[in-house]
């Protein structure tokens, strides 16, 4: 199947009432994994590359981009590429090309009215070149500690921010934080909702590793959309490494590598299935 857009899974799950879920991919072994598990539950998917991501792959975003691509045009389910925490805009300018469909433009750690402004800027551009564009205001506690834990996005001033930016997805801080490796974290869904009712774009839950499969069916069902996952993967992905290292004698990194992949992808059938169904 062609490459989906993340405009057609976005709307498509809002209408439905539906959450998509979007994981984060480091690796191919995590882009094989997650389409697998979300061939697995049947659900649509986004595949993320977030500017770290591309940093570790020493900067180049178009290797990893173009396997994750390639790896999601042989699924039977409908997978989308985005890019993630985009602070740099020369990455920002290579999104089109590398082929993705979104991209989240993340200049939440600036003040309203510069957060406003760039954000403005990378919308347009975005736009100019056939892209969906997420934003976030309130910063996610938790990422790089560049955030403040705690803070929540205010409705009134989330509705002028998608008003004045235009742009076409909004994460929101609503008690999530990033690269929780316990699911303790405590949102706040009457927020969600207020948010939802003041903005006309869908919203996105970021940091959701740490956020029970409870809570995030009730996310969903307050007014999340997108529901990005990274950290649970990795959680994942290492215990299976570190158990499959405990032979010494094991120096082959299929051994290894291929149980880290099946428990990915056992852990992303659960939580696409938990996000796109979520009464
Ligand atoms: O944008 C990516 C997500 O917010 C992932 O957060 O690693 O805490 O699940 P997480
Ligand atoms: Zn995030």
């Amino acid at each position: 199947m062609p490459l989906a857009g993340t405009r057609q899974l976005m709307e498509a799950a809002r209408s439905a009432g539906r959450g998509v879920a979007a994981f984060n991919v480091i690796t191919v072994e995590h882009a094989e994994a997650i389409t697998a598990g979300a061939e697995a539950a049947g659900t649509p998917v986004i595949l993320q590359i977030s500017e770290n991501a591309v940093a570790y792959h020493n900067g180049k975003v178009l290797p990893i981009a173009a396997a994750s691509a390639a790896i999601a045009a042989e699924a039977r389910i409908e997978v989308s590429l985005h890019l993630d925490h985009v602070e740099d805009e020369q990455l920002l300018h290579r999104a089109a090309d590398a082929g993705f469909s979104s991209v989240m433009h993340d200049a939440s750690k600036l003040d309203f009215a510069d957060n406003v402004a760039a954000t403005r800027s990378a919308a347009r551009w975005g736009h100019d070149h056939g892209l969906y564009v997420e934003a976030e205001l309130g910063a996610v506690g938790g990422k790089g500690g560049a955030h403040t834990p705690g803070v929540r996005t205010d409705p009134d001033e989330a509705a002028r921010f998608v008003t004045d930016t235009e742009v076409d997805a909004l994460a929101v801080a609503v008690g999530s934080s990033h690269a929780m490796t316990e699911r303790t974290a405590s949102l706040d869904f009457d927020l969600i909702t207020e948010i939802r009712d003041a903005v006309p774009a869908p919203l996105v839950l970021h940091g959701s590793s740490g956020v029970a499969d409870t809570d995030l069916r009730a996310a969903v069902r307050s007014g999340i959309v997108k529901v990005n996952i990274g950290t649970i993967l990795n959680v994942a992905f290492t215990g299976a490494v570190r158990q499959a290292l405990a032979d010494p004698s094991l120096v082959d990194p299929r051994k290894y590598l291929g149980p880290a992949r099946a428990d990915v992808a056992a852990v992303v059938e659960r939580l696409a299935a938990t996000v796109s169904c979520p009464a």
